[in-house]
């Protein structure tokens, strides 16, 4: 995901500097090459050598040290970068950038450099509601400067109320976002996820396998593209992607009315949710008691919501998945066609490394004119990406 990626990653003297260590880790597992500048507080925290061993890079904390000036010196390090991420940040750190200060060696960085700087600012919530500090968050983002939100909690100093480091996932997310082209700003879409669940007595009810992870991983990266994300979702363990709203449903019947409520706003829908093609006749109120061997439940169809958002598609642009198990390309045409569809996501769910419970996909993308396009097994979120580009031209050239 960021392979090939300059990131530093300043850390200032705060308790919160260990979940530095682990933003770090998520980082270099995704592939950036991240160099370290602790400021001398961080140090009192966490000791360098932490953050050298994961970064397997040299930490670097002074400006006028000639050793590290030798080796990359501070502007060298401000001009190669793709991103700065601070974190956590102190308020006397987005004072000094705030003011134009410059007194050490992270702080000559982020002056120097052209790269953007995403602050996750970590403090007492008084401190954090100073007008003061206010001033100089204001003025920061005034002049481009990206912020995390601080969580609110409980916080080191005993005070419960915002100013929280935030979960190194959330600001490894804005990371990301941050680094992302934004290809699709202020689109409007809307992406349905996750199996649908149809209920049998108030204990029971028939669904399916569905993760919910493609879905997820759509809505994520559309986000990330600086599009404005409903995720319409069935139940599933997933965490929402941070910047996207979410509608949660259960039934195939709640899902229709949430996505044709949400698809009458939108440009562009792409539904990767499970439903279930068929519910219970009858939803008995009470628990079904067992009695005879044999049990036979009456089932009616569903409404078809992806050929029902397609019967009224008008200048919208409309994304379906063909979840198949046989003749993949003959189904998925089908389902081109007869759902009005601008693009279709064709997977074999049963084949190997494809499918429901599984990190990765393999899939076609089938299109109106004819062209189908093989893509070779890859993560859910590769796909994610994937599937977004192409989305992108259609949408262009609608
Ligand atoms: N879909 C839908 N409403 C349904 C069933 C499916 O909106 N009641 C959508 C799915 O979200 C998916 C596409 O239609 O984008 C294809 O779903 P799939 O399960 O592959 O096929 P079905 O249309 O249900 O047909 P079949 O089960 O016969 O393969």
């Amino acid at each position: 995901m960021l392979k090939g990626k300059e990131i530093i990653l300043g850390v200032t003297g705060g308790i919160a500097v260990y979940k530095a260590v682990e933003l770090l880790r998520l980082l270099t597992k995704a592939g950036a090459n991240v160099h370290v500048i602790m400021t001398r507080a961080a140090t009192e925290f966490v000791a360098p050598l932490t953050f050298q061993t994961l970064s397997g890079r040299p930490v670097h904390t002074e400006l006028f040290s000639l050793i590290q000036e030798q080796e990359i010196g501070h502007i060298s390090l401000a001009d190669r970068a793709d991103l700065f991420v601070i974190a956590p940040a102190t308020a006397n750190f987005v004072g000094k950038v705030a003011c134009g200060l410059a007194d050490d060696l992270l702080t000559t960085a982020v002056m120097a450099t052209k790269a953007p700087v995403l602050i996750a600012p970590a403090m007492n919530m008084n401190m954090y509601q100073n007008p003061i500090y206010r001033e100089n968050e204001a003025r920061l983002k005034k002049h481009g400067y990206l912020f995390v939100h601080p969580a609110t909690g409980l916080l080191a100093c005993g005070w419960e109320g915002e100013g929280k480091l935030p979960d190194p996932e959330v600001i490894f997310e804005e990371a990301l976002a941050a680094l992302t082209q934004k290809t699709l700003p202020e689109v409007r879409v809307v992406v349905s996820a996750g199996p649908t669940r149809e209920a049998i007595d108030p204990v029971r009810y028939l669904s399916n396998h569905s993760s919910g992870k493609m879905g997820y991983a759509i809505a994520r990266e559309a986000a990330r593209r600086g599009a404005e994300v409903t995720l319409v979702t069935g139940p599933t363990a997933l965490k929402v992607p941070a910047g996207v709203n979410v509608v949660r449903v259960e039934s195939a019947l709640e899902m229709r009315d949430a996505m044709l409520e949400r698809a009458a706003t939108s440009d562009i829908i792409i539904k990767a949710a499970a439903v279930a093609d068929y519910r219970p006749r009858e939803r008995f109120d009470q628990k079904v008691k067992k009695g005879d061997a044999t049990l036979t439940l009456d089932l009616e169809k569903n409404p078809d919501i992806l050929a029902e958002l397609g019967s009224q598609k008008g200048e919208r642009l409309l994304v379906g998945f063909a979840a198949e198990t046989e003749a993949l390309l003959e189904n998925a045409e089908k389902k081109l066609r007869e759902k009005n569809l601008d693009l279709v996501v064709a997977n074999d769910v049963a084949a190997e490394g494809a499918g429901f419970h599984v990190d990765t996909n393999i899939v076609k993308f089938l299109y109106r004119d004819g062209r189908v396009e093989d893509l070779p097994l890859m993560s859910k979120d590769a796909v994610a990406a994937q599937i977004l580009d192409r989305v992108e031209a259609l949408y262009r050239t609608r």
